[in-house]
């Protein structure tokens, strides 16, 4: 834990949207006087018919309900685009930058807004109507933004699915929300490769569960052939061209949804967190302005795809409610070369920038002369998010990207939370590398014992918040009762959010990861459920065990311990083929690190698998494995430690 606190910058306190004084008046307000505080600022979006409740809530499990502003009415789209017509119409709302460096567009407020329009023509047209699903499965380039805009003009339900994942894992959401139409490219392109979109949508969509999908609309990305179904296929450019470009705001509650994104939980297959419209707006929108201090004019530029949660929140619907031009980057950190985001920034004159420890860890390791290529006087704020930031990287950001005079806000959240929770805000924060530092408003965490007794000062706990906030998910699509298990019933009247944190002696937090069997790679959440029951689902394979180890870059990695059936011979050919199989059932970024052949792993007495000691054995800490003795064979720890694979 480093030692170094940084105050807050002169020149940044005395512009910025929130000081300290007011951030500790305007936090005290907002946990004394919820109603009050929430009543204030959810005026900052335009309602069709005003609330007149603020909070309805219940946290107790037997009796469980989240309202946010229930009577109230409004259109997502119109907040995003309309309002801004008048003021900013030729205003730069999204800056496309490509793949290709050579590539990119400014689309501006009112261009954004008849491409919306058009498009939510043609998919009314497709007869897509208020809480119908669309499941929107593109790269990183502004139909993605186009698309989700136009679900919410029209009340349909989106959800996005990043295109990283496989067929599989594309079929399984789209069963699981029974969408009726799906949104693809012909292909993606990232770092100079292209990605076959259209040939992995066109096999989900043949998934014999898939039974929902009427149409699949298609962009034009690269212009390479793709295979073609008459009856079912329809060119994005085509079905905007024949749509009208005026399409009035289909007006919704508050409590509508507004989208459904797959994340992965401890147990079982992915859930859909469904987050609703007008409590989640208000809270992307002001986490987004005070979080970042946006200033009118300012060049905003969130780095994470559209496919998680922090694209919806903070490149999509949080910046564009509040009028800002927010950029979208369709490639990766090193392609051409290790100082592309650098360029970036210099091309574009970027002065807020918010990326992931992982991408800051492997451009640390390139060195700084490519961050030194580039003139980055522009940025005034950074921003980090996906996982803790350890503070040899934080002081690099800090360093050679921020000059020493930019701020970075170290970001907390989830995707259920459907916005910021832990932050620094520049203006008002002392910072400390590695702490997420302090509660946003209305926020109030909690640190519990496992006994869910609350903890008092500075302690080491499992973080809960104990009230709820505007953006907050409201169920799990399909199953509500998993709702109410997952987040309601470890800890009485707190939402769970499966983070260990420690709270220090000035009170703030610093998130020590997960608690619960997910595994963070890369900033992306992944339950070693879902890689296990891919492991066992080849037919080699009787038994699988997944955990977490450390990983320089990854932050964590996956190990996973593999026993074959009887007959089978572990050979280095089967160890390559398994590893191509997971990625092959759910995509890249769930492709194991390491696979250890494991005759036995080691289970209590009752069946159940220790991971204790397998997370202990991965990690090369097997001299601290703790008591083994309830152990059904204490003997299969030896084997595994000698055939361990990250020695
Ligand atoms: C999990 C949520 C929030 C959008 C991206 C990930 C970890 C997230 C931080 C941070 C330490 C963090 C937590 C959390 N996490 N941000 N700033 N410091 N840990 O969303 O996929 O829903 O994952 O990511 O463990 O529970 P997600």
């Amino acid at each position: 834990m480093s030692a170094n606190v940084y105050p807050v910058p002169d020149d940044i306190a005395k512009n910025a949207l929130i000081d300290k004084s007011k951030y500790d008046a305007m936090y005290k307000q907002s946990i004394e006087d919820p109603e009050g505080f929430w009543g204030e600022h959810g005026k900052r979006i335009d309602w069709i018919k005003p609330y007149s409740t603020v909070k309805n809530v219940s946290y107790d499990a037997n009796d469980l309900y989240i309202k946010w502003y229930e009577d109230g009415t409004l259109n997502v789209s119109a907040n995003c685009l309309d309002r801004h017509l008048e003021k900013r119409g030729d205003q730069t709302a999204i800056i496309f930058e490509g793949d290709d460096p050579s590539v990119s567009e400014y689309i501006t407020y009112r261009d954004l807004h008849e491409r919306t329009c058009r498009f939510a023509n043609a998919l009314k047209s497709m007869g897509v109507g208020k809480g119908d699903r669309v499941v929107i499965y593109l790269p990183m380039i502004p139909e993605a933004s186009v698309a989700m805009l136009a679900c919410a003009r029209i009340g349909a339900i989106h959800s996005i699915v990043f295109g990283g994942f496989s067929p599989e894992a594309l079929a399984g959401r789209v069963e699981d929300c029974g969408a009726k139409v799906v949104i693809t490219s012909d292909e993606g392109l990232r770092g100079g490769r292209a990605v076959p979109l259209k040939r992995n949508a066109d096999e989900a969509l043949s998934h014999p569960g898939v039974k929902s999908v009427e149409k699949l609309v298609v962009v034009k990305r690269t212009g390479k052939d793709v295979a073609w179904n008459d009856a079912r296929d329809v060119w994005y450019h085509e079905a905007c061209a024949a749509a009208s470009p005026d399409c009035p705001p289909t007006e919704v509650n508050a409590e509508d949804p507004l989208f459904v994104l797959y994340t992965s939980g401890s147990t079982g297959k992915p859930k859909g967190v469904l987050h609703t419209s007008g409590g989640y707006l208000v809270y992307a929108s002001m986490t987004h302005e005070y979080v970042f201090d946006y200033h009118d004019g300012d060049i905003y530029w969130c780095t994470a795809d559209v496919g998680w949660v922090t694209g919806h929140s903070y490149i999509v619907y949080g910046p564009l409610a509040n009028g800002a031009t927010t950029l979208m980057f369709e490639g990766v950190p090193s392609y051409p070369d290790a100082s592309r985001f650098w360029q970036v920034c210099e091309k574009h004159k970027v002065n807020i920038f918010y990326t992931a420890p992982t991408a800051i860890r492997a451009l640390m390791r390139e060195g700084e002369s490519w961050v030194k290529k580039a003139d980055l006087s522009s940025l005034r704020i950074l921003g980090s998010v996906g996982e803790p930031i350890n503070p040899e990287a934080w002081e690099w950001y800090y360093e050679h990207v921020g000059n020493r005079n930019c701020p970075i806000v170290d970001t907390w959240w989830q995707t259920e939370t459907g916005g910021i929770l832990i932050s620094p805000l520049p203006g008002a924060t002392d910072l400390k590398p590695g702490s997420a530092t302090l509660p946003f408003f209305g926020i109030e965490p909690g640190l519990l014992d496992n006994e869910g007794n609350e903890l008092t000062g500075a302690t080491d706990g499992n973080l809960v918040i104990k009230d709820s906030w505007p953006g907050q998910m409201r169920t799990v699509y399909g199953d509500h009762e998993r709702f109410i298990q997952t987040y309601f019933s470890t800890f009485a009247n707190a939402y769970t959010t499966g983070d260990g944190a420690r709270r220090d002696d000035d009170g703030y937090y610093w998130i020590t990861g997960r608690v619960d069997d997910v595994i963070n790679v890369s900033g992306h959440r992944m339950g070693t459920a879902e890689v296990e029951s891919a492991l066992v689902a080849h037919p080699k394979v009787a038994e699988a065990a997944v955990v977490g180890v450390p990983h320089d870059i990854k932050g964590q990695g996956i190990y996973a311990y593999v026993t074959l059936n009887a007959d089978e011979e572990p050979t280095e050919e089967l160890r390559v083929e398994l590893v191509k199989w997971v990625r092959k059932e759910i995509g890249p970024i769930a492709s194991p690190d390491y696979l250890q052949w494991s005759p036995g792993l080691p289970k209590t007495r009752s069946g159940k698998i220790m991971r204790r000691i397998l997370r202990k054995i991965a990690a090369n800490e097997y001299d601290q494995l703790g008591d083994t003795s309830t152990l059904a064979d204490p003997g299969v720890v030896d084997d595994l430690i000698d055939n361990r694979q990250n020695r």
